[in-house]
């Protein structure tokens, strides 16, 4: 990735490992000069360990930060151009707002060059006068609107207010870019509003990059410029707020970006889906029985009276939300979200249609699980550390297992050693069933997320090991659960990677 001339930082390639755990994989991002962007994403996904790779409090494992072009991914933090707030932030209780803001400036020596006796260029460092500090943080104050408050103390003052000395002192330093670590997590809602519009307000007044960190897709839609959405280490989509809102690459995009109805569909025939037990006129053109993942917004179904529309459902929830009614229309055992400024009774009978255009169609992030795993010697399947029972009869077609557990195929009259043997594994997400009961299953780990799609949960299982499951299921579990996960034998498809030749038995 060539870095244009008005990219401020540029991220190439940057992965960060902690013992062996990738928690931010090949990250890539140019981020402009006075841009408002914003990393968003669930709890554990890696915001932070970016940011402070950013910061320079973190190494990468690999990979490059540029600054204006130049490598900076050994600088030390302190001679790094850029700023943070963090989430959680300290001040100094005995000091008032002046000498919090003051703290860092006092101390701060300014390298300059002078010409000595000998001709020689020497750099000497100065300390800033107390009339250039009292500019510096005057003019810092004003722009978190402080500047009324400077002999304070800061323990007298409420939440909002002491977030905004953290910023002011962070921007004292006059940074070329802002980091910000969910400066508005501690705030109550009302405060965070406030303080999301004031922040914005700052970006303008101040002009420099803002690069900002939070958990809270709301916060991210109305503040930023453009949006990456992080999901395990890996950038899912980066775009504006509206690209992200409007076309979500896949399921986990737009479950995170706001309330949405997810569900699984076919592609039948051109520009044609078929889903919800309808076929759909779409603008999507993927090839015919091509699997898909559909979402639509509530507030693009079109609520009307029974037969008027595509499909008749019935009324199964209705809460009135000021605005509008949010309902919940069951088609089936298919649930759909939707909103309407009209009311209609709940357990009435009504018809649901959609626009062509708001009928968001992607390809689908999982198929099947797939998994390269070993053959143990006896005859179960290593998926990463955890042995399954497996049907190895499944490597020859019309073979038997004979009495000393060898595959025996009666065609050709020969025996196989399956031992050691390397093969790609297969479980369709269904065929994966979940339980509490940990001693139940054959391997065990934590749900890492979910999404719900319409008429079941999908969801993503870890283990110790760090194999995923992905598994659709019917039954309601919690992000973090710790579950067992089991498939059986029939389920678990084969495929030798090398040779069926290779493992005649003598
Ligand atoms: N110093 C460390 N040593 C080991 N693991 C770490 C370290 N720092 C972070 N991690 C792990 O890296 C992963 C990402 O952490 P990170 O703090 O970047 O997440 P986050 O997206 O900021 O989450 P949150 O929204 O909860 O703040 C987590 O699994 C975390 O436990
Ligand atoms: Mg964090």
């Amino acid at each position: 990735m060539e870095a244009n001339s008005n990219t401020i930082i540029s991220l190439q390639h940057v992965c960060k490992q902690f013992d062996g755990t990738v928690v931010v994989d090949d990250f890539n991002l140019d981020v402009k000069q006075g841009e408002f962007i914003t990393i968003l994403g669930p709890s554990g996904c890696g915001k932070t360990t970016t940011l402070r790779m950013i910061a320079g409090f973190e190494l990468p494992s690999s990979g490059k930060i540029l600054l204006n072009g130049e490598d900076i991914s050994l600088l030390p933090p302190y001679k790094r151009p850029v700023n943070t707030v963090f989430q959680h932030y300290a001040l100094f209780p005995h000091l008032d707002v002046y000498d919090n803001v003051a703290f860092g400036l006092k101390l701060k020596k300014i390298p300059y060059q002078v010409t000595d006796k000998n001709g020689n260029v020497v750099t000497k460092y100065k300390k800033l006068t107390a009339r250039e500090i009292d500019a510096k943080v005057s003019r810092a104050l004003q722009i978190v609107d402080l500047d009324e408050m400077e002999s304070r103390d800061v323990s007298t003052l409420s939440g909002g207010q002491q977030q905004r000395v953290a910023i002011a002192r962070a921007i004292v330093n006059e940074p070329q870019v802002l980091l910000l670590d969910e400066p508005l997590s501690a705030l109550d809602h009302k405060m965070r509003k406030d303080m999301q519009i004031e922040l914005k307000d700052m970006h303008k007044k101040l002009g420099i990059t803002f690069i900002y960190v939070t958990h809270d897709q709301e916060e991210a839609l109305t503040m930023s410029d453009r949006i990456i959405i992080m999901k395990d280490g890996i950038i899912q989509q980066i775009g504006t707020p509206e690209d992200i809102y409007n076309e979500p690459v896949n399921a986990f995009v737009a479950d995170f970006i706001g309330e949405s109805n997810i569900y699984n569909g076919t592609m039948a025939g051109k520009m044609k889906v078929r889903f919800l037990g309808a076929v759909w006129d779409c603008i999507d053109d993927f090839p015919s029985n091509e699997k898909v993942d559909i979402v639509i917004r509530p507030e693009d179904v079109i609520l009307g009276e029974k037969g008027k529309g595509k499909v008749n459902g019935i009324i199964t929830s209705r809460i009135f939300q000021g605005v509008h009614y949010e309902f919940i229309v069951n088609i089936g055992k298919f649930e759909v979200a939707c909103r309407d400024t009209k009311d209609h009774p709940l357990g009435g009978e009504v018809s649901l249609d959609v626009e062509k255009e708001n009928i968001q169609i992607m390809h689908k992030e999982y198929g099947e699980n797939e998994y390269d795993a070993v053959i143990t010697s006896n005859g179960e399947i290593l998926i990463g550390e955890d042995a399954f029972p497996c049907d190895l009869t499944k490597l020859v077609p019309g073979s038997v297992l004979d009495e000393k557990g060898y595959v025996y195929d009666p065609k050709n009259k020969k025996k196989y050693d399956f031992s050691n043997a390397e093969v790609e594994a297969t479980i369709p997400l269904d065929k994966i069933t979940i339980s509490d009961d940990l001693s139940s299953g054959h391997a065990q780990g934590s749900i890492v997320s979910l999404v719900w799609k319409g008429d079941h949960y999908q969801y993503l299982i870890r283990t110790d090991d760090e194999e995923d499951f992905i598994v659709d299921s019917d039954y309601s579990w919690n992000e973090g659960d710790l579950v067992a996960v089991d498939a059986l034998p029939e389920d678990i498809g084969l495929r030798l990677k090398k040779d069926l030749d290779g493992y005649v038995a003598e």
